[in-house]
């Protein structure tokens, strides 16, 4: 069965004179534990499309299915266990909380979950060290450079061992050689937990880092 399984999907803002046809895909299917790149020219709806995967949107019509859960009938609150649950999330501004020290921010990934075998804190620990922030856990975000919060927020996005992982151009505000660096990061832990991967990257090398890449320009195309 497919970890991410994508029926008819769409989804349409009606504000200005003409609806805006957010997002559209007629047919996607992720297997567990593939590592896909999501690319697509700007404004296909590739943030959009990771919204409705993670339940943050609901769609107009269509289906979209994780890990057997069908995601676009739950209510409000259903949709909040079931990301809380099932997904780690890393988006383009990866709001970690200021008044909070680097681990402090990690354990709040794990505040609303059961996390791994682990306690939450020796896990948040663990995956620090993993990303060579083992002397910075007890600094607060001001403290770290942007590829160092980047990092934080990878942790915080697994500390609860999700089953998949959706990012949102994670190198987006920083060199490229570091943000290739936590890229691989991410995929490497993920990989190691046998996590399926959604990251939409503008990047062509970051791409081919992925098993597989979706073009939204191709699949609005075919649909
Ligand atoms: N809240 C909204 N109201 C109206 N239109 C919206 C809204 N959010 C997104 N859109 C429109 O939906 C389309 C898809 O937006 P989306 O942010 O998903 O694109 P994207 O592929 O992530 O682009 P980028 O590569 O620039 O991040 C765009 O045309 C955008 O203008
Ligand atoms: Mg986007």
């Amino acid at each position: 069965m497919a970890m991410i399984a994508i029926r008819n999907l769409t989804k349409t803002y009606r504000r200005g004179p003409e609806p805006v046809v957010a997002c559209s895909v007629h047919h996607l299917d992720i297997q567990p534990g593939e590592q896909v790149a999501l690319i697509g020219r700007s404004g296909t709806g590739k943030t959009t499309l990771l919204h409705l995967i993670a339940g943050i949107l609901v769609p107009d019509a269509g289906s979209i299915e994780v890990d057997g859960v069908p995601v676009h009938q739950l209510s409000e609150g259903q949709r909040d266990r079931f990301r809380a649950a099932t997904l780690g999330l890393v988006f383009q501004t990866f709001n970690l909380l200021q008044p909070f020290t680097a681990l402090e921010n990690v354990l709040l990934g794990a505040v609303f979950s059961q996390g791994g075998g682990h306690g939450p804190r020796e896990h948040a620990e663990q995956l620090l060290q993993r990303v060579g922030l083992g002397d910075r856990m007890h600094h607060r975000p001001s403290e770290l450079s942007v590829g160092q919060q980047q990092r934080v927020a990878i942790c915080r996005a697994l500390v609860h061992d999700p089953k998949v992982v959706l990012a949102d151009e994670p190198l987006g505000n920083q060199d490229k050689a570091t943000g290739r660096e936590v890229l691989q990061l991410l995929l490497e832990l993920a990989r190691e937990g046998g996590k399926t991967v959604v990251m939409v990257t503008h990047d062509p090398e970051s791409a081919a880092a992925l098993q597989r890449t979706v073009d939204l320009t191709a699949l609005r195309r075919a649909s």
